[in-house]
């Protein structure tokens, strides 16, 4: 191994560490520096990109999702839980979601401090998009909040730091204790070993798993970040962590092929969507809802529900679906009580409606500009996007974390809270499961929940074990092997891509998304799959475990592709792993498994698995549901 001497080790000493840079991690920066400060504790962040345009509000967003209103009496916790308990079809830990709902207020009105413009009506008060959700002009959102967070870090002096643009590629344990991560600088030829007393895993959710609709020209274009690529799930699979909701796959509606958002559209807009005959299939097909009781009949009707009946038009021929903005954008001008006020209906509805656009996909706007799409005049497709998966949107995937000391259960507490069953580390936003709904807001706030744990962790446990110099050593050859395999066999052929003895990052991408699509119930397989798929795409994917050791880089943007392309691998295996568990389909829309075609009783019940490192071998369990609101008061 002679490229590794090339690569300097730089050893990172800290108190808590928090690997990512996204609004689960800003809000942990924030958090952990007010209480870092008290103790005299060093906090240390972590992000792959640069924090500024970092994760899942890169590109800013237009709406803040989870917004309860405590204080003006709009909106009780229960309802949220509620709410949330019922778009997920039963499987959510109330404690988590409560635990957020609680203080989701304060961290907007943080952002509304910090200059993030919020919408008000005449009264002064935000504008609600929906009952949960309110209107920002947010194309600048994650640069204020990433501000605020570094000057957060900035207040602690030197017990402060940030490291941009460190790929994170594993975690560093000792005697079943995350003490750190290790992983390479993308710009600089620098190996990181950071020691923690405590870790905080917030390096969001996984995208290009699946294959997706976005194919050749197309690629890269997703509804999530594609930089979102796993490292969250690896990251805690990895540590031996217990893990949760890894079925609970998010397939988004959104505009068609652009992936801009419905929110503002069904909610605010209050638009119907429609097949191509023009019938509104959620009235069309309301009777199929009373297949799923109690969740079908719920209002809203949960979002797989929404997707399963576009997807039953679709596998009959009834598409293309459309989002009817014409029809919307008319019935709100005709409200006007004279011309000229409709008038200014009219143009101030068109700005909205591009701005929704520009606000967060800014592809969209681009997309309707070359389609000659008029939104007051031309419907626009929608379609179900590949499938996602994200602890923090309308999915659940995640790490089974420790609960609020006050509000979980016996069963659901070991420790501090937002602890995964592996001490020391800490998971929140996209890391953390069965607490979904939880959108910028929400894993900002569940950042700065789990950071106060954290530190109280790091304060108890004032210890930073040691890390044996042949363990790094071992560590840092197994990371930059790519490199080496590139160069070791580059000269055998003319096309660098090619090559019987090794395999590139982006061809192994492809292998895996053809495996997920076809054996996994991607758009390909109009979301189906069954036993007989499911054990097939697992061979497969055991294949490509083998040959993730012949995975080549030329460079180390190219490792960074290696290392990301190995963590979807393993977010993708445990996925099959878990759908294949649980016998039953419970999220039409998102998944159907053709073998088990219906919702059974018996499988109300979260499905948690864990890759035991000592055996290299799986275990899923199945875990109560304990409801802490009742659902038929709904
Ligand atoms: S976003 O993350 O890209 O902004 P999206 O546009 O789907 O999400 O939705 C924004 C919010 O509106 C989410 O809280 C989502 O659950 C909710 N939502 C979207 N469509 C509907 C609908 N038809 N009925 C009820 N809620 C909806």
């Amino acid at each position: 191994m002679d490229i590794i001497n090339n690569f300097e080790t730089v050893e990172v000493t800290t108190d808590l560490l928090i690997l990512g840079g996204g609004m689960a991690a800003c809000g942990a920066a924030f958090e952990a520096a007010h209480w870092a400060k008290q103790q005299n504790l060093k906090v240390t962040l972590v992000d792959k990109a640069a924090m500024e345009r970092s994760g899942a509000v890169a590109m800013g967003l237009s709406a803040i999702n989870e917004y309860l209103g405590l204080k003006d009496g709009t909106n009780t916790l229960e309802d949220y839980v509620r709410y949330v308990k019922n778009d997920l079809m039963g499987v959510v830990r109330d404690d988590l979601v409560a635990n957020i709902a609680r203080h989701v207020d304060s961290s907007v009105h943080l952002f509304e401090k910090w200059g993030l413009p919020i919408w008000k009506d005449e009264e002064g008060n935000y504008v609600r998009e929906g009952r949960w959700q309110i209107m920002i002009n947010g194309e600048s959102y994650k640069t204020i909040v990433a501000e605020a967070a570094k000057n957060a870090l900035a207040e602690l002096g030197e017990n402060g730091s940030y490291y941009e643009r460190i790929f994170i590629t594993s975690p560093l344990m000792k005697e079943g204790r995350c003490i750190g991560a290790v992983g390479f600088s993308l710009r600089e030829n620098k190996f990181y070993i950071f020691r923690a007393k405590s870790v905080l895993a917030t390096m969001g959710g996984a995208v290009h798993v699946f294959k997706p609709r976005s194919v050749g020209e197309g690629l890269g274009r997703s509804w999530y970040p594609p930089f979102n690529s796993g490292a969250s799930a690896y990251f805690t699979i990895r540590a031996g962590a217990e893990m949760t909701c890894q079925e609970i796959r998010f397939v988004p509606v959104r505009f068609k092929d652009a992936y801009g958002p419905v929110g503002a559209w069904f909610l605010l807009f209050k638009s119907q969507a429609t097949n191509a005959l023009g019938e509104d299939y959620m009235e069309k097909r309301a009777g199929e809802l009373k297949n799923w009781l109690p969740y079908g009949t719920a209002k809203p009707t949960p979002a797989n529900l929404r997707n399963y009946l576009m997807m039953l038009e679709v596998e009959e021929g009834n598409h293309p679906i459309y989002m009817r903005t014409e029809k919307a954008i008319q019935k709100i001008v005709n409200e006007a009580d004279d011309e000229k006020s409709a008038k200014r209906t009219l143009k101030k509805l068109e700005n909205e409606a591009w701005e929704d656009f520009l606000d967060m996909t800014i592809s969209q706007a681009l997309l309707w500009a070359s389609t000659n799409i008029k939104p007051e005049e031309t419907p626009s497709e929608i379609a179900a996007c590949e499938p996602y998966f994200i602890g923090s949107h309308s999915g659940g995937s995640g790490a089974w974390v420790s609960g609020p000391e006050d509000l979980a259960p016996d069963d659901y507490k070991w420790g501090y809270p937002n602890m995964t069953t592996v001490q020391g580390l800490f998971a929140a936003g996209d890391a953390s499961g069965a607490s979904s709904h939880k959108f910028s807001s929400g894993s900002f706030t569940e950042g700065r929940i789990a950071a106060k744990a954290a530190i109280s962790f790091c304060v108890d446990h004032p210890d930073l074990p040691n890390i044996e110099q042949e363990t790094i050593e071992k560590i840092k050859e197994q990371i930059f092997q790519p490199l080496e395999v590139f160069t070791q066999h580059k000269e055998l052929t003319v096309d660098p891509d090619i090559n019987p003895n090794y395999i590139k990052p982006r061809m192994f991408m492809f292998r895996l998304q053809k495996i997920m699509d076809e054996y996994a119930g991607g758009v390909s397989n109009a979301f189906k799959t069954s036993k007989p798929l499911l054990e097939k795409g697992l061979e497969f994917l055991q294949y490509m475990k083998e040959d993730s050791g012949k995975l080549a880089a030329a460079d180390t943007h190219e490792l960074m592709r290696c290392w990301e392309n190995i963590h979807r691998l393993w977010q993708a295996e445990s996925h099959i792993k878990t759908m294949l568990f649980r016998e039953e389909t419970r999220w039409p829309g998102y998944y159907f498994r053709s073998d088990f075609p219906k919702m059974e009783k018996n499988w109300k019940c979260f499905v948690n698995s864990r890759w035991n490192p000592e055996t290299d071998e799986w275990e899923m369990t199945k875990k109560n549901i304990i409801d802490l609101v009742d659902l038929d008061e709904h």
